[in-house]
């Protein structure tokens, strides 16, 4: 569905986002905001705030922030498309979709039929189950692994007969195209092209729900020890194994009350942690979890829990996962079942105290990593030299220098080693050079990238609450002055709306293409440190912004440029690499 720009932008401009928060959170009013308990995290003191001029929110605590829209995404975890729907629907706006063009719209077509097929077999796989006789095999198996009615009924668990054509004569009868259910992954053609015949036989089966709750695919089970254990559909135009996460269009409101998430390995593990109330859980069925997993999740819980079984296959997959949470920057804790038992197992026999009680003990990656290097190889000197070695390579993989600082001591601390000399190490695998040198410009760099983001983000601020400054800015051409790529990209979309419009804000916000940057926009648009002469704390920060640039440029050409006349060769290629490296720093974000 593809609802046209002026669309979304009456949607903004009907709609009070004060109003839309006021149904989900208990807002006050405080000075020119509303406080209220921000949904999207937990705490006890209000650091979610509205503002009704501006029409957007923003959490102090946890960062989340944008416009009403962006609110209604995150609240309800639902689309861009399928908010404005919402809100269209609410202040009587009707939307007239745009034609779209013809291969886009044979792929939505495409993608519904296959989303219709896949809920239509779920009911047959579900009758099946449910017309069994309780002695039957499917029905006694499920029985012995304690999931109840309510599960079946809630996951819509299901049976595939023992048979070849149970779905090939379901959609003989009801006069299916074939073809969809090959691209469904349901049926395959015979060898010799003499017909078709099912994937899924003499298996329990799950449906695989995506987000919006639409069934994306499905996993089998067989009951006894036949293999393979496990059967799933193949990757299809509706399910994508690197975003799919089982359990999460039933999970995500717990999540979001949680503030945190289990991810456990199997179906069964999934279920029976749901079926002893501990609902905020979701399952990565076996596959390696992806960047778009972890980002998926961390759109409804702060922090992620892995549990994983305590066998050599649960700590070697353990350690493959983890990389993506380091990069990914996401408070990630790691819970290692004891020996024998999977999450199913372990609630089944203890009950779910005994597991919250257990994850509330959980480690931390970095805890985790190093007691398995501790066991691999000992505290002998040799043995924490090792470790060193192997933790170095994790931590390069933080991209956030805080979290890595702290990890870099807590390293110290465990293995009695200097934290300096960690750091050290850490650096040198990381710059690649000589350890010395390099943390000197290093840190310089980063003082410097701190002071200009600094500078540049204020005049941000500036802009989103005092518009009028914004004809200077162009005229004087300050955002080619800027340091930061990311800082500078925003800032031209800001300028690129009419400063003298009455929803400045409102039409910024609309142009914003990611969350991220939403989130930005809303933290610096509340951000508004008024001082009494706007127009003259303006200039001065122009002027800032445009004098130390041009000055740092100056130094810098000015000692190329007598090197070069010195003959200085080294000299020279360190410093044009300093001026290459200062950009780059800069460029990253
Ligand atoms: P149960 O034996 O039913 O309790 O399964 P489990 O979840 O404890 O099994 P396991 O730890 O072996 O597997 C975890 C998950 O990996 C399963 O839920 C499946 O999603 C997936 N998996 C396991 N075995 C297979 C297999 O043979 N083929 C495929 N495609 N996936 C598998
Ligand atoms: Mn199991």
């Amino acid at each position: 569905m593809y609802i046209p720009e002026e669309k979304i932008s009456e949607i903004l401009n009907t709609s009070d986002i004060v109003d839309v928060i006021s149904e989900t959170v208990i807002l006050k009013k405080s000075g020119r905001n509303f406080f209220g308990l921000c949904p999207f995290h937990s705490e006890k003191t209000p650091s979610f705030s509205v503002n009704a001029s501006k029409q957007i929110f923003h959490c102090f605590g946890c960062t989340a922030g944008g416009n009403v829209l962006s609110f209604i995404m995150k609240y309800h975890g639902i689309t861009f498309p399928e908010a404005a729907k919402m809100l269209a629907r609410r202040y009587n706006i009707t939307i007239e979709t745009k034609e779209i063009d013809p291969a886009k719209r044979r792929e939505l077509h495409l993608k519904e039929g296959l989303f219709r097929l896949n809920k239509t077999v779920m009911g047959v796989y579900f009758d099946e189950l449910k017309n069994l006789n309780p002695g039957d095999k499917a029905s006694k198996y499920l029985k012995q692994r304690d999931i109840s009615e309510d599960i079946i009924q809630q996951f819509r668990l299901g049976f595939a007969p023992d048979n070849w054509e149970s779905i090939v004569k379901v959609l003989r009868d009801r006069k299916i195209s074939k073809n969809m259910a090959v691209q469904c992954g349901l049926i395959l053609e015979r060898k010799q092209k003499t017909g078709y015949y099912d994937r899924f036989r003499n298996r329990i089966m799950f449906p695989i729900f995506d987000v919006n709750m639409q069934v994306a695919g499905f996993g089998g089970r067989v009951m006894d020890d036949a293999m393979p254990k496990y059967m799933n559909s193949p990757e299809t135009p509706v399910y994508n194994k690197s975003r799919i996460l089982y359990g999460l269009h039933a999970a995500k409101q717990f999540c979001r009350q949680a503030g945190f998430v289990y991810i456990v390995e199997g179906y069964f593990d999934f279920l029976s942690l749901y079926q002893h109330g501990i609902k905020n859980t979701v399952a990565s069925l076996g596959t390696a979890l992806t960047p778009d997993h972890v980002r998926i999740l961390k759109g409804y819980a702060s922090r992620i829990v892995l549990v994983f079984d305590s066998d050599a296959a649960g700590i070697s997959a353990a350690k493959r996962s983890i990389k993506i949470f380091l990069k990914e920057g996401v408070d990630t804790r790691v819970l290692v079942l004891p020996e024998g038992d999977d999450p199913d197992s372990y609630v089944v026999k203890h009950g779910h105290e005994a597991f919250n009680e257990l994850a509330k003990n959980a480690k931390t990656i970095m805890q985790f990593l190093l007691q398995v290097s501790i066991d691999t190889h000992g505290l002998s000197v040799e043995g924490r030299i090792r470790i060193l070695d192997d933790m170095k390579q994790q931590l390069i993989l933080i991209q956030d220098s805080a979290l890595r600082s702290l990890y870099v001591k807590e390293l110290a601390e465990t293995l009695n080693i200097d934290e300096k000399a960690v750091l050290e190490k850490v650096r040198e695998l990381y710059l690649n050079r000589t350890a010395k040198r390099s943390s000197l410009i290093d840190e310089k760099k980063d003082d410097d990238k701190l002071e200009s983001d600094r500078r540049e983000e204020q005049m941000i601020s500036l802009m989103l609450n005092y518009p009028e400054i914004i004809d200077e800015i162009k005229n004087r051409e300050v955002l080619d002055y800027f340091y930061s790529e990311k800082l500078k990209r925003i800032a031209k979309k800001i300028i690129s709306v009419d400063p003298g419009k009455k929803a400045f804000i409102t039409d910024v916000m609309a142009r914003m293409e990611t969350n991220e940057d939403q989130e930005f926009i809303a933290s610096y648009a509340m951000n508004d440190s008024a001082s009494e002469d706007i127009r003259k704390t303006a200039l001065s920060l122009m002027n800032r912004i445009i004098r130390v640039r041009t000055k740092q440029e100056n130094t810098l050409n000015s000692k190329i440029i007598s090197a070069e006349k010195g003959c200085d060769s080294d000299l020279m290629d360190l410093l044009k690499q300093k001026q290459a490296e200062i950009q780059q720093l800069h460029d990253r974000f």
